[in-house]
Formats: C-alpha cells, structure tokens, sequence
C-alpha cells in the first residue's frame, strides 16, 4: 500500500534493497573484434577513418569522455591486437582504457573474455558495439536509470519498416505486429550479477544470442526498453559510412530530424 511519504518520494528512492546506480561504478565492454564481412573491403569496419579517425576510436572517446563510466575495456581482433593499440587508444588521451582484451570466435564470446577481464568484477556493466560512434552521455544515463527495478535495460527505437517472418523457400510465414516491434541498439546495461550469471548458463547449455539481453531474458530476467535514437547507427554495409559522416557534419539532430523523434510514436 502507498502511503503518504511514498507518494512524496522520487520514483527512483521506491526500489529500496535493490542495487542503486551510482556514479562511477559503471564498465563499458566494447566489443569491436569481428570481421566485418558485409562491409567488404580490406580494412575492418572498426577500424575505417570516419573524420580521418578510426570508428572505434570515436566510440572509445566518447564512453571514456562520460562521467558514469569507471573503465572502458575494448575487445579487438587478437591478430590485431597491437593494430587496435596504436591506431585507437595511443594518442587518444583516453583515461579509462587500462585493458585491451582479445576477441572471440562469436560476439558473444567476444562480449565474455570482456566480461572475464573485469578486474575487479561488480558493479554496472554495459555492453556497447564499437561500431556505433554516436552513443551519447544522456543514452548512458537513461540506461542507469531504467535499470532500477530491472535485471537489464536496452535502448531501441520503433520499428519503421514492417517485418515479416520468411522461411527458406522465400514464402511469407506471418507478418508481425509492428506496434510492438522495436529494433535494439546498444548500449545494453545490467548489473554484473545479472550478466555473469546468465553468461553462466548460457555457456553451460550452449545458447548463443544476438545480443546480451537476449541471454538474461532467456533466464527469467526483466529488460526494459530505453528509447534511443535512429542516430544511433550501427556501421555495417558501405552506405553506413555516408550516414556517419552526414552525421558527423551536421550532428544527430540531423538524422532525428529526418527520422521523427525515437519513442514518440509508441
Ligand atoms: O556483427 P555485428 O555487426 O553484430 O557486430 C557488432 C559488434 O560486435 C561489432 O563492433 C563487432 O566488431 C563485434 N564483434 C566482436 N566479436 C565477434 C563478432 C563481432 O567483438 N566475434
């Protein structure tokens, strides 16, 4: 029952005895260690000069740049380990890059030798794409935010397109409800209890998701959706580096422009 002081208080004071987001105590795990086929070309995506600097080394920047953040531990290509040092973290004056890790075979195995290299383990652990260059400080906030009450927290903007289930033969199976459908971004937030131990049993039975809430959902955890951005861009096929430099000219606002405001239509 609420009470009169309840009513008073600040919604985030009401989740009491739950972990509370606090300043610093946050580890971005950047996963930045695949191969990048669908961009073609011989350079790796993470790797491609956006502005004349690699698009990892923007996103590294920016998470490092952020209050929030205590570490940023990027996971790169071992065979390029030494590469990824030189190009985007030396001369980058980045404070909270002390670790580079090597990556896996899979995102997720990427996302888990991140996970394995915290040190010490705990807190907020956030799991961001290297490849999204326009994550900003007021993403990270909603997220530490929304994590109050719940086992995760992503962001997503609603999807604009109408998706429908196709089977192999090319044959429409169903066409889904595009009012509940969102597409999911990064960066993905959970405390680390919740993370390590879905990555626990994930490993233990074999499962492999396409992202990190995927594996706290499948355990019973809760996972609120943040609206985010369309700015928020995943660099993956050629024409994904002219959006990010449209971006990078003419700043998100741009792009929120062309796309409506994430959220609102939900
Ligand atoms: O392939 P996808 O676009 O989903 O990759 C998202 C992020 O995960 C990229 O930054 C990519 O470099 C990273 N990744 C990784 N290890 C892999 C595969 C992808 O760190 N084995």
């Amino acid at each position: 029952m609420s009470t009169q002081a309840d009513a008073g208080r600040p919604a985030a004071a009401k989740g009491a005895g739950r972990p509370k987001p606090a300043p610093m105590s946050v580890t971005v795990l950047v996963p930045a260690a695949g191969s990048g086929s669908r961009m073609g070309g011989r350079v790796k995506k993470q790797f491609l000069l956006l502005n004349g600097m690699p698009v990892l080394a923007h996103t590294l920047r920016r998470l490092d740049d952020m209050p929030e953040v205590r570490e940023v531990i990027p996971v790169v290509p071992e065979a390029e380990l030494e590469e990824c040092l030189e190009m985007c973290v030396d001369g980058q004056g980045l404070k909270k890059v002390r670790r580079v890790v090597p990556g896996g075979r899979e995102r997720q195995d990427s996302v888990r030798n991140g996970l394995l290299a915290m040190e010490p383990p705990g807190g907020w652990v956030m799991v961001h794409d290297g490849v999204r260059p326009f994550v900003t400080r007021e993403m990270v906030s909603a997220l530490i935010l929304a994590l109050d009450g719940c086992d995760g927290a992503v962001l997503a903007v609603p999807a604009k397109d109408t998706l429908k289930e196709v089977g192999p033969d090319r044959l429409v199976r169903r066409t889904l409800d595009r009012r509940l459908l969102w597409h999911v971004q990064t960066p993905q937030a959970f405390p680390y209890r919740v993370i390590a131990e879905a990555f626990r049993k994930a490993y233990a039975e074999g499962f492999y998701g396409t992202d990190e809430a995927s594996l706290v959902e499948r355990y019973g955890g809760s996972v609120r959706v943040v609206a985010g951005s369309y700015a928020n861009i995943k660099i993956t096929t050629p024409e994904d580096m002219i959006l990010a430099e449209a971006i990078l000219a003419g700043g998100a606002g741009v792009v929120e422009m062309a796309a409506g405001k994430a959220g609102c239509e939900k």
